[in-house]
């Protein structure tokens, strides 16, 4: 496949760069590749900041002209952790529900998807070669450096990962199939495990499956419940 790849010395963050180069009316060929050496106000979900060191970390953001697609993230995921597989020669990546990709149940990776007019931007964050951060994450993130000694090609990453979202896509389109749902199950460190959920993180239950929408199904004592957004602790991991 030939991919429109954009390289950015520097930028504020490659998804708000996306979306300006929409607003602007440029052409945008699906599979649009943006990515940036170094980002100075990269965002994550939930208006956090993300972390990243320039020159180290893979920061891109993937353009597609879609429908609105519910599950969006988790597909991702699915395709991010091929993608790391395959660059790595491992298979010792896992999913923590919505957009977090773990190594070693510390966090290696993350997923922002946005939407913006008839465009779904996936903002894509990997800590690569990494070798430091910052204090208030550096008991939860990891690099795939730190986890196995050896330094990574950053664009082969960004290669491997367009190649493996466009196969998601073409094996099971926009919708989150049985056969997305079981590959994305295999991978999801939530299923099955009690979680801690909603506002201050005062309700529990057990995650027993995932919903076509991309929503979590949780067991509470108050019966069978539903969660689409927000932040969810998984017991023994974060
Ligand atoms: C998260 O884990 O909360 C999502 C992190 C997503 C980070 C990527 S880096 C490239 C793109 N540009 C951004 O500003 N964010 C995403």
């Amino acid at each position: 496949m030939s991919i429109n790849i954009i390289h950015l010395k520097q930028t504020e963050s490659t998804n708000t760069y996306a979306k300006d180069l929409i607003k602007l009316g440029n052409t945008l060929p699906d599979y649009t590749v943006i990515i940036a050496n170094c980002q100075t106000s990269g965002r994550g979900r939930l208006s956090r900041e993300w972390h990243s060191q320039e020159g180290s970390s893979l920061t891109m953001s993937v353009v597609l002209e879609t429908p609105l697609v519910p599950a969006m993230t988790l597909l991702c995921g699915i395709a991010l952790s091929r993608a790391l597989n395959r660059l790595t020669e491992s298979d010792g990546f896992s999913l923590k529900w919505p957009n977090d990709v773990l190594a070693e149940n510390k966090k290696v990776a993350g997923i922002l998807v946005e939407r913006f007019l008839d465009f779904t931007i996936i903002g894509i964050g990997v800590n690569v070669n990494n070798n430091i951060f910052p204090e208030g994450i550096k008991n939860k993130a990891t690099s795939l450096r730190l986890l196995s000694g050896k330094e990574f090609d950053i664009q082969a990453l960004a290669e491997l990962t367009v190649e493996a979202l466009e196969q998601v896509f073409t094996e099971y389109g926009y919708g989150f199939s049985d056969r997305a749902k079981s590959e994305y199950a295999a991978l999801c460190v939530n299923l099955g495990k009690e979680v801690r959920f909603g506002e201050n993180f005062c309700q529990k239950g057990i995650v027993t499956d995932i919903a076509a929408d991309g929503s979590l199904i949780v067991k509470t004592e108050n019966g069978d419940g539903c969660i689409a957004a927000g932040e969810v602790f998984v017991s023994g991991i974060y």
